[in-house]
Protein backbone atom coordinates (compact mmCIF):
# COMPACT_ATOMS: atom_id res chain seq x y z
CA UNK A 1 0.00 0.00 0.00
CA UNK A 2 1.71 3.45 -1.13
CA UNK A 3 1.67 6.23 1.48
CA UNK A 4 -0.43 8.02 0.01
CA UNK A 5 -3.24 5.20 -0.32
CA UNK A 6 -2.64 5.26 3.63
CA UNK A 7 -2.82 8.88 3.93
CA UNK A 8 -6.13 9.29 2.00
CA UNK A 9 -7.75 6.56 4.32
CA UNK A 10 -6.22 8.61 7.18
CA UNK A 11 -7.92 12.08 5.63
CA UNK A 12 -11.54 10.51 4.84
CA UNK A 13 -11.08 8.82 8.80
CA UNK A 14 -10.75 12.63 10.20
CA UNK A 15 -14.37 13.71 8.91
CA UNK A 16 -15.53 11.55 10.99
CA UNK A 17 -13.45 13.01 14.67
CA UNK A 18 -16.02 15.88 15.99
CA UNK A 19 -14.68 17.94 19.18
CA UNK A 20 -14.70 16.96 22.28
CA UNK A 21 -14.90 12.74 20.90
CA UNK A 22 -12.60 10.34 23.01
CA UNK A 23 -10.74 8.66 20.00
CA UNK A 24 -9.33 4.75 20.31
CA UNK A 25 -5.95 5.03 18.48
CA UNK A 26 -4.75 2.22 16.30
CA UNK A 27 -1.52 0.92 16.03
CA UNK A 28 0.10 0.46 12.71
CA UNK A 29 1.65 2.51 9.95
CA UNK A 30 -1.84 3.40 8.62
CA UNK A 31 -2.85 4.09 12.16
CA UNK A 32 0.01 6.11 12.75
CA UNK A 33 -0.73 8.26 9.43
CA UNK A 34 -3.65 9.13 11.48
CA UNK A 35 -2.66 9.64 14.77
CA UNK A 36 0.16 12.38 12.77
CA UNK A 37 -2.84 14.20 11.03
CA UNK A 38 -4.79 14.53 13.85
CA UNK A 39 -2.33 15.59 15.81
CA UNK A 40 -2.34 18.73 13.10
CA UNK A 41 -5.56 19.42 14.15
CA UNK A 42 -5.13 19.21 17.45
CA UNK A 43 -1.93 22.07 16.95
CA UNK A 44 -4.48 24.02 15.13
CA UNK A 45 -7.46 24.05 17.74
CA UNK A 46 -9.11 20.51 17.80
CA UNK A 47 -9.70 19.51 21.58
CA UNK A 48 -10.38 15.70 21.62
CA UNK A 49 -8.90 13.10 24.26
CA UNK A 50 -7.05 9.87 22.97
CA UNK A 51 -6.66 6.62 24.20
CA UNK A 52 -4.26 4.08 22.68
CA UNK A 53 -3.61 0.98 21.52
CA UNK A 54 -0.11 0.16 21.82
CA UNK A 55 2.90 1.50 24.02
CA UNK A 56 3.63 2.87 20.60
CA UNK A 57 0.97 4.32 20.06
CA UNK A 58 1.03 6.13 23.02
CA UNK A 59 4.40 7.45 22.46
CA UNK A 60 4.07 8.78 18.82
CA UNK A 61 0.78 10.86 20.18
CA UNK A 62 2.41 12.06 23.12
CA UNK A 63 5.39 13.30 21.11
CA UNK A 64 2.58 15.36 18.90
CA UNK A 65 0.83 16.98 21.59
CA UNK A 66 -2.56 14.73 21.76
CA UNK A 67 -3.68 14.27 25.01
CA UNK A 68 -3.64 10.68 25.99
CA UNK A 69 -5.20 9.30 29.12
CA UNK A 70 -5.55 5.70 29.75
CA UNK A 71 -8.19 3.12 29.40
CA UNK A 72 -8.38 2.77 33.45
CA UNK A 73 -10.35 6.75 33.54
CA UNK A 74 -12.47 5.17 30.74
CA UNK A 75 -16.01 3.88 30.65
CA UNK A 76 -16.69 4.11 26.74
CA UNK A 77 -14.67 5.33 23.72
CA UNK A 78 -16.53 7.73 20.69
CA UNK A 79 -14.97 6.20 18.08
CA UNK A 80 -11.92 4.06 17.67
CA UNK A 81 -9.58 4.59 14.18
CA UNK A 82 -7.72 1.86 13.59
CA UNK A 83 -6.18 -0.76 10.41
CA UNK A 84 -6.22 -3.97 9.69
CA UNK A 85 -4.66 -7.21 7.88
CA UNK A 86 -7.37 -8.25 6.48
CA UNK A 87 -11.85 -7.27 6.12
CA UNK A 88 -14.50 -9.55 4.79
CA UNK A 89 -17.65 -8.12 3.10
CA UNK A 90 -19.29 -8.57 6.68
CA UNK A 91 -16.14 -6.48 8.34
CA UNK A 92 -14.81 -9.26 10.23
CA UNK A 93 -11.45 -8.10 10.55
CA UNK A 94 -7.83 -10.36 11.06
CA UNK A 95 -5.46 -7.98 12.98
CA UNK A 96 -2.50 -8.45 15.23
CA UNK A 97 0.08 -7.87 12.61
CA UNK A 98 2.02 -5.09 14.68
CA UNK A 99 1.11 -7.93 17.86
CA UNK A 100 -1.31 -5.65 19.10
CA UNK A 101 -4.40 -7.26 19.12
CA UNK A 102 -5.06 -7.43 23.07
CA UNK A 103 -5.02 -4.23 23.04
CA UNK A 104 -6.54 -3.37 20.26
CA UNK A 105 -9.58 -5.23 21.16
CA UNK A 106 -10.48 -4.00 24.53
CA UNK A 107 -10.24 -0.75 22.75
CA UNK A 108 -12.77 -1.67 19.73
CA UNK A 109 -15.23 -2.87 21.93
CA UNK A 110 -15.56 0.04 24.24
CA UNK A 111 -15.93 2.03 21.33
CA UNK A 112 -19.51 3.08 19.87
CA UNK A 113 -17.71 3.01 16.82
CA UNK A 114 -14.89 0.77 14.95
CA UNK A 115 -13.91 2.89 11.66
CA UNK A 116 -10.84 0.57 9.76
CA UNK A 117 -8.42 2.45 7.83
CA UNK A 118 -6.99 0.19 5.11
CA UNK A 119 -6.08 -0.24 1.72
CA UNK A 120 -7.87 -2.33 -1.29
CA UNK A 121 -5.14 -5.63 -0.79
CA UNK A 122 -6.92 -6.04 2.55
CA UNK A 123 -10.02 -7.23 1.22
CA UNK A 124 -10.95 -10.76 0.54
CA UNK A 125 -13.64 -12.75 0.40
CA UNK A 126 -13.40 -15.09 2.95
CA UNK A 127 -10.64 -14.39 5.68
CA UNK A 128 -7.03 -16.10 6.48
CA UNK A 129 -4.89 -15.67 3.84
CA UNK A 130 -3.03 -13.36 6.56
CA UNK A 131 -1.59 -15.62 8.97
CA UNK A 132 -4.00 -15.24 12.26
CA UNK A 133 -1.87 -13.61 15.20
CA UNK A 134 -3.05 -15.47 18.34
CA UNK A 135 -1.92 -14.13 21.73
CA UNK A 136 -0.78 -16.23 23.63
CA UNK A 137 0.48 -16.60 27.41
CA UNK A 138 3.84 -17.52 27.93
CA UNK A 139 3.42 -20.62 30.56
CA UNK A 140 2.77 -23.57 28.98
CA UNK A 141 3.04 -22.08 25.27
CA UNK A 142 3.85 -25.05 23.61
CA UNK A 143 1.18 -27.17 25.24
CA UNK A 144 -1.34 -24.39 24.16
CA UNK A 145 0.09 -24.43 21.12
CA UNK A 146 -0.63 -28.29 20.35
CA UNK A 147 -4.07 -28.16 21.76
CA UNK A 148 -4.72 -25.34 19.27
CA UNK A 149 -4.06 -27.78 16.42
CA UNK A 150 -5.56 -30.83 18.20
CA UNK A 151 -8.86 -28.71 18.17
CA UNK A 152 -8.26 -28.05 14.56
CA UNK A 153 -7.76 -30.92 13.69
CA UNK A 154 -11.37 -31.77 15.08
CA UNK A 155 -12.97 -28.89 12.59
CA UNK A 156 -11.27 -30.24 9.57
CA UNK A 157 -8.34 -26.99 9.76
CA UNK A 158 -5.49 -29.90 10.49
CA UNK A 159 -3.37 -28.99 7.73
CA UNK A 160 -2.69 -25.63 9.68
CA UNK A 161 0.84 -24.35 10.34
CA UNK A 162 2.40 -22.14 12.63
CA UNK A 163 4.82 -20.24 14.28
CA UNK A 164 6.06 -18.02 16.90
CA UNK A 165 6.51 -14.69 16.04
CA UNK A 166 10.09 -13.27 16.77
CA UNK A 167 11.28 -10.49 17.74
CA UNK A 168 14.95 -10.97 16.54
CA UNK A 169 16.38 -14.28 14.51
CA UNK A 170 16.73 -15.65 18.41
CA UNK A 171 14.80 -14.16 20.27
CA UNK A 172 10.90 -14.71 20.60
CA UNK A 173 8.49 -11.36 20.45
CA UNK A 174 6.80 -10.56 23.56
CA UNK A 175 3.94 -8.08 23.42
CA UNK A 176 3.26 -4.98 25.39
CA UNK A 177 1.48 -7.67 27.83
CA UNK A 178 4.32 -9.65 27.77
CA UNK A 179 2.41 -12.75 25.92
CA UNK A 180 3.91 -14.46 22.71
CA UNK A 181 2.14 -14.26 19.52
CA UNK A 182 1.36 -17.58 17.31
CA UNK A 183 1.01 -17.08 13.61
CA UNK A 184 -1.46 -19.58 12.86
CA UNK A 185 -1.93 -20.16 8.85
CA UNK A 186 -5.07 -21.82 8.20
CA UNK A 187 -5.59 -21.02 5.13
CA UNK A 188 -9.62 -19.95 4.03
CA UNK A 189 -11.51 -19.74 7.48
CA UNK A 190 -14.89 -20.83 6.78
CA UNK A 191 -16.58 -20.45 10.07
CA UNK A 192 -14.83 -17.63 11.42
CA UNK A 193 -17.22 -17.24 14.38
CA UNK A 194 -16.29 -21.34 15.25
CA UNK A 195 -12.83 -20.95 14.90
CA UNK A 196 -13.15 -17.69 17.08
CA UNK A 197 -14.92 -19.66 19.78
CA UNK A 198 -12.60 -22.64 19.88
CA UNK A 199 -9.65 -20.02 20.68
CA UNK A 200 -11.69 -18.46 22.94
CA UNK A 201 -12.00 -21.96 24.61
CA UNK A 202 -8.53 -22.14 25.55
CA UNK A 203 -7.19 -20.93 28.36
CA UNK A 204 -4.05 -20.48 27.19
CA UNK A 205 -5.01 -17.93 24.65
CA UNK A 206 -5.09 -14.55 25.62
CA UNK A 207 -6.61 -13.16 22.57
CA UNK A 208 -7.00 -13.78 18.85
CA UNK A 209 -6.76 -11.26 16.00
CA UNK A 210 -10.35 -12.31 14.34
CA UNK A 211 -12.47 -8.74 14.89
CA UNK A 212 -15.92 -10.22 14.58
CA UNK A 213 -18.65 -7.79 14.41
CA UNK A 214 -16.78 -4.78 15.64
CA UNK A 215 -15.81 -2.60 12.88
CA UNK A 216 -19.19 -0.40 11.33
CA UNK A 217 -16.86 1.08 8.58
CA UNK A 218 -14.21 0.11 6.65
CA UNK A 219 -12.43 3.18 4.72
CA UNK A 220 -9.86 1.97 1.79
CA UNK A 221 -7.19 4.56 0.90
CA UNK A 222 -6.54 4.65 -3.07
CA UNK A 223 -3.82 6.65 -4.67
CA UNK A 224 -6.76 8.66 -5.84
CA UNK A 225 -9.00 8.63 -2.90
CA UNK A 226 -10.63 6.67 -0.41
CA UNK A 227 -13.91 4.43 -0.72
CA UNK A 228 -16.10 3.50 1.77
CA UNK A 229 -17.51 -0.44 2.72
CA UNK A 230 -20.00 -0.73 4.88
CA UNK A 231 -21.36 -4.35 5.73
CA UNK A 232 -22.80 -6.10 3.01
C1 LIG B 1 -1.59 -4.10 14.75
O1 LIG B 1 -1.51 -5.12 15.69
C2 LIG B 1 -2.44 -4.52 13.59
O2 LIG B 1 -3.70 -4.96 13.97
C3 LIG B 1 -2.52 -3.40 12.57
O3 LIG B 1 -3.67 -2.64 12.72
C4 LIG B 1 -2.48 -4.02 11.23
O4 LIG B 1 -1.34 -4.86 11.19
C5 LIG B 1 -2.43 -3.01 10.10
O5 LIG B 1 -1.18 -2.37 10.04
P1 LIG B 1 -0.76 -1.48 8.81
O6 LIG B 1 -1.62 -0.26 8.82
O7 LIG B 1 0.70 -1.15 9.09
O8 LIG B 1 -0.91 -2.29 7.58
Amino acid sequence: MSDVAKRNAAEAALKLVEPGMILGLGTGSTAAIFVKLLAEKVKAGLSITGTPTSEATDKLARSLGIRIVSPDELSRIDLTIDGADEFDPKLNLIKGGGAALLREKIIAEASDRMVVITDPTKQVQVLGKFPLPVEINSFGSELTRRRIHTRLDEIGLGDAKSSWRMATAESLLHTDGGHLILDLACGQIPDVAGLGALLDDLPGVVEHGLFIGYASQVIVGEDAGARIVGIS
